[in-house]
């Protein structure tokens, strides 16, 4: 057994290499014996679990949000922090443009002017002179082009919202519905007829008389009729508290109403601004006659006016400021009388129409019944006839109910009725 020990020594000094077969043992050493197996099962979900993300690719989730897998919160948070609210400022000018080397003036309010170049997001054709843009802090170069300045109130002047009356609602004033139509939709339908005469269309229609006439009312089933845009201003809302305030609102609307395809512009009881200048030592009304020369001013049309059609609306025409109602500036004056009996015949079937009446009512007797009325007078008779026969429990309202109402008030409230003050100038 001598040499066994002179081995061993031997071994420790330098032992035998490693062959292949120790060190798979070796590397066996301290693992279970199905660990390779599972992470190799795990090398494979994951790769599995990838390309499952990447088919799927940004797909939208019931959240909105990206699956939680390609979540990168890290950088983020990083971007967030680095992107800053961007700052309104003016483009003044454009140096040469179309080059590629355009470069743009713009003005920061209170801050200063830059000479800036355009952000990687906007291209060179969505930024025109005189438009407002957002700049970053930086370089103040222009990010974003953003819309006109418009005051949201005068924003909210915008009929968007159909009214659901149409001409059938308005009875009688056939010649009125007429001179209006072919002031507001001629030319917008048949432009080339005004180019081959060589005459500028009209621009804009006075409407006056008395006070229930409908004049309102067919301005209401003008809007509805239109396709272009129509905004509705009454004159009192353009009485501003602050010194020029009425006269920008003014402007701005006309600014929104040029930037559209085509508008109408409808200023009710318009005797509220519209009023003849005169002195009264005071000069609380002086605002309100600024307002009224702005709105001088843009019927002029020093800018080109395109496509806007202005109608006003009054009872008092004889206060208005003559300088409104030159020619040119409101070219045609449409009277609204009274209705005479074929339309107060025809006003009462309006307003029965949804009643629920007896069958033959002689509604040409009514009419007769209500001479000097107005639309308002006989919408208000038939709403007391339908008192009546709430009052007498009925279901049904019978021409005696009219006939009362007739009474009570044609007779009863005339001394409530304007009409006889217009009388002068009807
Ligand atoms: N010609 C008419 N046809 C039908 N209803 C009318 C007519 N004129 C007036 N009315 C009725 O009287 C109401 C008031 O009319 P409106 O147009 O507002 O008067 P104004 O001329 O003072 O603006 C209307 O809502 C409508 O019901
Ligand atoms: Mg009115």
């Amino acid at each position: 057994m001598a040499p066994e020990p002179e081995d061993d020594i031997m071994d420790e000094k330098n032992p035998p290499p490693l062959d292949e077969d120790d060190i798979a043992l070796l590397k066996t050493y301290g693992l279970g014996p199905y660990s390779t197996s599972i992470k190799k099962v795990e090398k494979e979900l994951k790769e599995l679990a990838k390309k499952i993300n990447d088919l799927c690719g940004i797909k939208e989730s019931d959240t909105g949000l990206a699956p939680p897998s390609q979540w990168d919160l890290v950088s983020d948070k990083q971007m967030m922090q680095e992107e800053q609210p961007l700052q309104v400022a003016r483009c003044t000018k454009i140096i040469s443009p179309n080059t590629d080397d355009a470069k743009y003036l713009i003005n920061v309010k209170q801050i200063a002017k830059f000479v800036v170049g355009l952000g990687d997001k906007v291209s060179p054709t969505d930024i025109e002179e005189g438009m407002r843009v957002g700049v970053d802090r930086n370089k103040y170069q222009i990010q974003i082009p953003l819309p006109p300045k418009i005051d949201p109130s005068v924003t909210m002047m915008t009929v968007e919202e159909k009214p659901d009356v149409t001409y059938n609602d308005v009875g009688g004033c056939k010649e009125q519905i007429e001179k209006m139509r072919e002031v507001v939709e001629l030319p917008m339908l048949h432009p080339e007829k005004f180019v081959k005469l060589g005459i500028d269309p009209p621009k804009g229609v006075l409407c006056y008389g008395p006070p229930g006439t409908g004049k309102t009312l067919l301005a209401r089933a003008v809007a509805n009729r239109t396709d272009a845009c129509f905004i509705r201003v009454i004159g009192s809302e353009l009485v501003q508290k602050y010194v020029g305030e009425g006269a920008r609102m003014v402007r701005e609307l006309f600014q929104m109403a040029r930037s559209k395809k085509a508008c109408i512009v409808f200023f009710d009881e318009v005797d509220a601004i519209g009023g003849a200048r005169f002195d009264d030592g005071v000069g609380g009304d002086n605002e309100v006659q600024r307002t009224m020369l702005e709105i001088v001013n843009q019927l002029d049309g020093f800018d080109a006016r395109g496509n806007i059609k202005v109608l006003m609306a009054t009872n008092r025409p004889d206060t208005l400021d003559p300088a409104l109602l030159r020619p040119g500036r409101l070219d045609r004056k449409v009277e609204f009388g009274l209705p005479d009996l074929e339309g107060r015949t025809q006003i009462f079937k309006i307003h029965t129409r949804a009643m629920n009446c007896e069958r033959d009512i002689r509604f040409e007797l009514l009419a007769r019944l209500c001479p000097n009325s107005t639309g308002a007078d006989i919408r208000s008779v038939c709403t007391e006839a339908g008192m009546y026969a709430i009052r007498a429990r009925r279901k049904t309202v019978t021409e005696k109910d009219f006939l009362d109402a007739v009474n009570k008030v044609i007779k009863g409230y005339q001394k409530f009725s304007a009409t006889p003050k217009y009388m002068v100038y009807n």
